[in-house]
């Protein structure tokens, strides 16, 4: 650079506005004016499409045509796009703007330092602005660009312009960005983008690529060490090589190092890269570390300063932004992927909801698409993890759905709770092997599913009586009997199913540990409880039945007459007739009522029991 400022270095930022602000033609116009499109692309877009060459220039199209060959044959929600200008290296994370794009929004700003905020002139400052913004202030963003665009369509009015920017910077006040530039500009013909433009000589302010080169984005201070373990490297002759990419501080060989989560320590031994070793690695570089003495680290592990490792903790606050299709259950089981590890664990509570417009605290039982709330969280075992505000890598985390696959939700933690420092595992002396031993059985929970009237009482009951004639020690939890104590406030919104069937799964577990075999009987309707149930048992102890009655079937029984109620409008979320039911997919045993009694089917399940050691 010029005059010896220092080198501003790479910007990462991030556009976002809703769908039709043009933002496509901005980053068109952004690369055209800065001469970073070839030539003859230039010339395939002109003869092209009836584009009739220089400002009138179709610059969406020209992007459109980008994107193509980028994406050929792999779907990638965020186009990154990399540009460089003569001052500076850009990274640019465009993210479609739909509501429904919001998961790509999250993904382009967890790595953004500023974010282009774009809004139509005629339209003004819109619920999707509102939301992108917080959004990408909730992701650890801090410097804003409103890009006021489309002026050419509000005659170039200052006012308007001015009424948009106080209006947006009243909102984002809420957030304290650490820069926040307004911008009047007509990107389609290319006002303000790179040239300042003279419709609009009453700007005074810098062009919108001027600003870009330029702004410094404060670094974060040299931090302790910290590298999550993506893989672990073996080599014939005894190689064993941590391989991660550093997400803070720096690493020499000779460091003395901790794996967070055991407190192992050791020292660094080489640096190994694909260019050889190295002296020395820092933030970002991905290598792989080769230690001093053999401890036992594996992928998901991170390694530490020994100084200055993270905190481990189970139990955390976090904000989450929910992006699932399906709505979010405390209680329900999820896999979070926080760094390199991935745990299960659930929401235990949802503390309240976030109205992205007034940012405004609202209670909720569950969250849909694109809400955003503070939660607990509690996982299955402990991580090392920092405050997001403290370390975007180890204190960001998405959400996974164990049956889909599919991210879920996107997260960043804010502190761990006390409870997963002071509350820890007291140990039995009696253990459940000892319990099951005296009682000459193996303890399992016979988990019985099923619609409403399909037999899963009755043939409970007769399973029961058979293991007791055989000297059995059997616990009974029967769905209707528990909603009359334990779960006496809950209902049957969906919300309320997940938390019964959490606290029936947690009381056959403890059933377990006391020995016993535990028959329970729930409708359990939907399948990622029924596996939350099943996780909390070790392999083999959870045994689960599918009563498989058809929906006519029951109605006919109708037993307690309820069927009849629900189709009259009587009782309302009735499993089968207004609320789902989702049959197992592969049931240790699958009972079809139509074929044979009761009896007979109780007896197919002791003898199930016999075969696998049970009884
Ligand atoms: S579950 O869906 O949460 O697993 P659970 O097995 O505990 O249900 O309770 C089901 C019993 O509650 C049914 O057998 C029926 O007697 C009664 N019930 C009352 N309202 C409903 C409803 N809306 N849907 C299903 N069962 C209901």
């Amino acid at each position: 650079m010029v005059g010896g400022a220092p080198e501003p270095g790479l910007l990462r930022f991030l556009t976002c506005g809703s769908v039709d602000d043009g933002k496509s033609t901005l980053i068109g116009r952004l690369l055209y004016d800065a001469g970073l499109v070839p030539e003859d692309q230039l010339a395939a877009l002109a003869g092209d499409r009836g584009n009739q060459g220089g400002d009138a220039l179709d610059l969406a199209l020209l992007l459109d045509g980008l994107e193509a060959e980028r994406e050929q044959g792999i779907t990638i929600d965020v186009a990154y796009r990399f540009f460089e200008t003569a001052s500076r290296t850009f990274i640019v994370a465009d993210c479609p703007g739909h509501e429904q794009y919001t998961r790509n929004m999250v993904t382009g700003a967890s790595t953004a330092e500023l974010a282009v905020v774009l809004v139509d002139a005629r339209k003004g400052i819109l619920p999707q602005t509102r939301r992108h913004s917080f959004i990408a202030a909730l992701l650890g963003i801090r410097n804003f660009v409103l890009a006021v665009n489309k002026m050419d369509l509000v005659g170039f009015d200052e006012r308007r312009f001015a009424a948009i920017d106080s209006a947006y910077r009243e909102f984002a006040a809420r957030f304290e960005p650490a820069s926040l530039v307004a911008i009047p500009l007509c990107a389609r013909e290319g006002d303000n983008v790179a040239r300042p433009g003279r419709r609009m000589a009453w700007h005074r302010g810098p062009t919108l690529l001027g600003h870009l080169e330029t702004i410094e984005i404060a670094r974060q201070a040299a931090r302790p060490f910290r590298m999550p373990v993506q893989r672990v490297s073996r080599g014939g002759d005894g190689f064993r090589g941590l391989q991660g990419s550093i997400a803070a501080g720096s690493v020499q060989p000779g460091d003395a190092v901790v794996d967070a989560g055991s407190g192992r320590r050791a020292t660094v031994a080489r640096i190994v890269t694909g260019d050889g070793d190295r002296a020395l690695a820092q933030d970002g570089d991905a290598v792989t570390l080769v230690l001093a003495e053999p401890i036992d680290v594996s992928r998901g592990d991170v390694l530490a300063a020994a100084a200055a490792p993270p905190e481990v903790a189970d139990q955390f606050a976090a904000h989450l932004v929910w992006l699932g299709d399906a709505p979010l259950f405390s209680g329900r089981t999820y896999l979070f992927k926080i760094a390199a590890a991935t745990v299960p664990g659930s929401v235990t509570e949802i503390r309240h909801r976030i109205d992205v417009n007034t940012f405004e605290p609202i209670a909720a039982r569950q969250l849909e698409s694109n809400e955003v709330a503070v939660v607990n969280l509690s996982l299955a075992r402990p991580v090392p993890f920092e405050p997001y505000a403290v370390d975007r890598r180890l204190g960001g985390f998405i959400v996974i759905d164990p049956l889909s696959n599919a991210t879920v939700g996107a997260g960043m933690i804010d502190f761990a709770l006390w409870r997963s420092r002071t509350v820890g595992w007291q140990k039995l002396s009696i253990d459940k092997r000892a319990r099951a031993e005296l009682k000459q059985q193996r303890p399992a929970v016979v988990w019985f599913t099923g619609l409403s009237g399909a037999g899963k009482s009755t043939i409970a009951d007769l399973v029961e009586q058979k293991l007791w004639a055989l000297g059995r020690h059997t616990a009974l939890l029967d769905g209707d009997n528990v909603r009359h104590g334990l779960n006496r406030d809950l209902g049957f919104t969906e919300a309320d199913r997940v938390e019964n069937i959490r606290r029936a799964a947690e009381a056959a577990k403890l059933g377990v540990e006391a020995g016993l075999i535990v028959l329970a009987s729930f409708i359990s309707p939907y399948r990622a409880d029924r596996r939350t149930a099943r996780a909390l048992l070790e392999p083999g102890e959870f045994i689960e039945v599918f009563v498989d009655t058809p929906l006519e079937e029951c109605e006919n029984r109708d037993p307690k007459g309820l069927y009849r109620r629900a189709r009259a409008g009587d009782i309302r979320h009735f499993t089968g007739v207004d609320a789902p039911y989702e049959p197992p997919e592969a049931p240790e045993i699958h009972l079809v009522t139509t074929d044979a009694p009761p009896a007979a089917l109780a007896d197919r399940v002791v003898a199930y029991l016999r075969r696998h050691g049970v009884v």
